[in-house]
């Protein structure tokens, strides 16, 4: 594969200037919460660019799978219909850490341009950001004034995120020629596409606190990213990335499962082809790297991804789930360079193949309701109206591009202004909801914080209390001097024993004391990487910056939280064994009541899996072994397939890892010592949370053996009340269930004796007109015998009209009539009787000719409701 080849080739070309090659990060960033996925190569060195963080090497080079959904940098409504556009694709970089800046960066580029890439130096036209005189006078040296062009901050400033590091660029672009336009430099080329970018070298100075504010980094860096297939694209001179060679074998073996020839002229089917290949390695790579589809975050992207793929597969003709039969063949394209391809090829197929089908059916259901939708438009216009598509794109999922073409085929409009209206409230309603759910003070608060007075310490893996120094307070949202009795706010040390929430695992409890003061910790959180906010109140004195006092973690409850955190990575290890190496961590909460684990699986465990489980867990717990943590090097454990490496806390250059021998995980919590104190284990309950992810609810410890008591106490106050002993209580409710039985059959013949009873005095006042035997009266029954009752009189008195009514004991009234086939060809209905009485009762009744029942709300009147009908029907005989 070319590709593989090109990629060697340029991290070989800058290890040779001193450069480490440092392997990709996840496509999912678990420990940026402000990054979707991963959308550059510099994002796995964010804190070294900040000066957070530090690493044994200056220079690096990286080729990174990157994402570009959702969040700043958004591809998706593009891809398919550019030459161009990926939502997946593989970013080439080399990395200074204060190390060399725009002399040395734009010499390489221009020499793995020429000399690796084999490009032609007088097709290359660089563009500086227009005050970036600097990088204008060094191209100077390697390419012609009037070629080197210069770009606003739009183009040539370049942003991680809404905050992060950023800084001007310099962009390498590739003139292609006429054939794909007359411009005659890059500021007469709009679209791009004859100018094409290749290479983007970022000369990294500032951090982005906000939208409005930067500032300085500590050491001007250089970051830069150059498209991998892009370039493959212009060194094999063909026009666009779908026909480099991974994506056109992709592309292949989608004409070979569609049957569809591809034919990138086909203005109508070509994009289909082109989307499904890009989303199927953006799916692949993003499921393989712990992201399921879903409603909630990136679940949520990945899920718009994959229906973008199917609702194209449906122009191809694929209305069947289809992505596992491309998936092969990207494995063999790209599984040799990204092993996690085929370690989770069977999970990848499952979750897409899952999700297809849950939105066929969507599709499906949606489409019945369009349907009643478009036959009611019909009449309203010939427009199908935005609160109607609006429901049926959020309730039933049916995308909008789907509405709008079916509503086209029947010869309908849909209002889409609305639409979007309603969509963008909708969006604003869920900002508010995250805004309002976000930290408890701004995050540039604390990031100033950390500036001046580094990160807190943490002690809490050893101890759980250390002498500690107040650094700050803060009351509502701001720093604060003190911290007065009876009041409420955040306390951040120099050190701390305190656990923030992180990985799932919930913060400490405790107190911070000294001499004078107590201040009750009921919380303590993140809310920037490295400083621990312990949030509570003040019970006695108050708290001044400076101030000394001994941080004391609840001993009792850490003690839980590590028993069931190590249970987790327990019952991690036991679901591999039970279950199969196909499951993998999609999410877990550790606090010291519980512990609950979300994973793949796509069925529901059975009873003796779940026991399988909690026998595996148990059997650890008792060997007692004890648990080791110790840290690597975050490059060491990526090479190590033993360690189990997922939600990362901190993918930092060192990486801790929690060793029970048999389960190694990379994991920031606290563990208990020794297995024995976990104690016991029960899994409480086991369910499904989205199409192919399982969650596991489980106990451990003392609250386990509660669990185990409860359901004892249960079956000893069961065979109490049964007055028997637990040993017997099953042949005690067998022989209590044969005895109901027998008495219901008894209680039946009683009824029955009683009811005839009752019909043989009613019988008494059957009347005969012109030979129809009628009967209309009151009957003193339950109400639930009297359709019983109807039936007797009918067949054993040959009655050929009835209506027979019942008081019940509240004041309200029921009456039922039945009709024989005599005379109901006398034109005498059941329901004219019922809606004769129906008034006079205050009821409403309802029925046929031959059947007709009312019920209500007086019976006070019933005699005379009845009386009426029974004359209406002397009348009409
Ligand atoms: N980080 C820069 C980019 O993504 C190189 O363009």
């Amino acid at each position: 594969m070319q590709t593989e080849m090109l990629r060697k080739k340029f991290l070989n070309y800058f290890k040779s200037k001193g450069h480490t090659i440092v392997p990709s990060s996840l496509v999912v960033p678990h420990d940026d919460p402000t990054l979707l996925f991963t959308n550059a190569g510099m994002n796995q060195f964010k804190d070294v660019f900040l000066g957070k963080s530090k690493r044994d090497y200056t220079r690096a080079s990286t080729s990174q799978k990157c994402i570009r959904v959702g969040g700043k940098h958004n591809d998706l409504e593009n891809v398919g219909h550019t030459r161009r556009h990926l939502t997946f694709f593989e970013m080439l970089g080399n990395f200074s850490f204060g190390d060399y800046f725009k002399e040395d960066a734009i010499r390489f580029a221009f020499e793995v341009s020429t000399e690796v890439f084999g490009f032609n130096p007088d097709r290359i036209w660089p563009s500086v950001f227009e005050k970036d005189d600097e990088a204008f006078e060094l191209w100077k040296a390697y390419i012609p004034e009037k070629r080197i062009v210069r770009f606003g901050e739009k183009e040539n400033f370049w942003a991680m995120g809404d905050t992060g590091p950023c800084g001007p660029c310099s962009e390498l672009l590739y003139d292609r020629g006429e054939k794909y336009g007359s411009a005659k430099n890059p500021y007469e080329d709009a679209s791009g596409e004859r100018y094409l970018e290749f290479w983007n070298l970022v000369f990294m100075q500032f951090n982005k606190l906000d939208p409005k504010t930067v500032e300085p980094l500590p050491k001007p860096a250089v970051d830069t990213g150059a498209g991998l297939e892009r370039i493959l694209s212009l060194s094999m001179d063909v026009d666009n990335v779908f026909e480099t060679d991974v994506l056109r074998s992709l592309i292949a073996k989608i004409e070979e499962v569609s049957n569809v020839k591809y034919n990138p002229e086909d203005s109508q089917k070509s994009p289909a082809f082109r989307v499904i290949a890009d989303h199927l390695r953006c799916l692949s790579f993003a499921i393989s790297d712990g992201v399921v589809p879903s409603n909630v975050d990136r679940g949520y992207v990945l899920r718009k991804v994959l229906r973008r793929a199917v609702r194209y597969g449906r122009q191809l003709g694929l209305d069947k789930p289809f992505l596992k039969d491309i998936l092969p063949k990207l494995v063999e394209t790209m599984g040799n360079d990204y092993k996690e391809l085929k370690t989770n090829e069977s999970r990848i197929a499952e979750i897409l193949t899952v999700e297809e089908e849950s939105f066929l059916k969507t599709l499906k259901r949606g489409g019945t309701i369009l349907n009643q939708i478009i036959a009611s438009s019909k009449s309203h216009g010939n427009e199908i109206s935005g609160e109607d598509a609006f429901k049926l794109k959020d309730t039933y999922g049916l995308p909008f591009e789907e509405i709008f073409l079916l509503a086209k085929d029947s010869g309908l409009t849909v209002n889409s202004k609305r639409f979007d209206e309603l969509e963008l409230e909708a969006k604003e309603r869920s900002k508010q909801a995250h805004k309002a759910s976000k930290q408890m003070a701004s995050v540039n608060l604390f990031f100033e914080f950390l500036e001046k007075e580094g990160p807190t310490q943490f002690t809490g893996y050893n101890h759980i209390s250390s002498d500690a120094q107040v650094k700050a307070l803060v009351k509502d949202g701001e720093f604060v001097s003190r911290l007065n009795e009876g009041e409420e706010g955040l306390v951040i040390l120099d050190k701390t024993p305190f656990y923030a929430e992180m990985g799932g695992q919930v913060g400490d409890e405790g107190t911070l004391v000294s001499k004078d003061v107590i201040f009750d910790v009921k919380d303590a959180k993140s809310p920037f990487k490295g400083v621990t906010a312990h949030i509570g109140k003040i019970e006695k004195g108050m708290l001044k910056i400076n101030d000394s006092l001994i941080a004391k973690v609840n001993q009792e409850r850490r003690q839980k939280i590590a028993n069931n955190h190590t249970a987790t990575h327990l019952l991690h290890w036991a679901l591999e064994k039970v279950l199969g190496s196909h499951i993998k961590q999609a999410g877990s909460v550790v606090d010291d009541k519980r512990l609950r684990f979300d994973f793949s699986h796509h069925k529901a465990m059975t009873k003796d899996e779940i026991k399988n489980i909690e026998d595996l867990v148990n059997e650890k717990i008792r060997s007692n072994a004890s648990v080791k943590s110790y840290e690597v090097s975050y490059e060491t454990a990526q090479k190590r397939e033993d360690i189990k490496q997922f939600f990362g806390d901190k993918y930092d250059d060192q990486v801790r890892v929690i060793d029970i021998d048999f389960s190694k995980e990379l994991c920031g919590g606290t563990h208990t010592e020794r297995l024995g104190n976990i104690g016991y284990f029960r899994i409480l309950k086991e369910s499904s949370i989205a199409a192919g992810v399982r969650r596991i609810e489980a106990i451990s410890g003392s609250d386990a053996e509660t669990f185990a008591r409860m359901a004892e106490d249960t079956l000893e106050k069961a065979a109490k009340e049964l007055k028997t002993t637990e040993d017997k209580l099953l042949s005690r409710i067998a022989s209590l269930l044969e005895e109901e039985k027998k008495l219901n059959e008894k209680i039946k013949e009683f009824k029955n004796d009683k009811l005839a009873h009752v019909a043989e005095k009613l019988a008494n006042h059957v009347e005969t007109k012109s030979g129809i035997r009628f009967l209309v009266d009151i009957a003193l029954i339950e109400p639930e015998d009297l359709k019983a009752l109807a039936d007797l009189l009918m067949s054993k008195f040959n009655l050929d009209v009835l209506a027979v009514g019942v008081k019940l004991f509240d004041g309200r009234c029921q009456v039922l009539s039945k009709i024989s086939d005599k005379a109901s060809r006398q034109s005498i209905k059941a329901i004219d009787l019922i809606k004769l009485i129906s008034p006079l009762i205050e009821g409403s009744g309802g029925g046929k000719d031959l059947m007709a029942q009312a019920g209500g709300k007086s019976s006070e009147r019933l005699q005379e409701a009845l009386d009426k009908a029974k004359n209406h029907l002397v009348q009409t005989l």
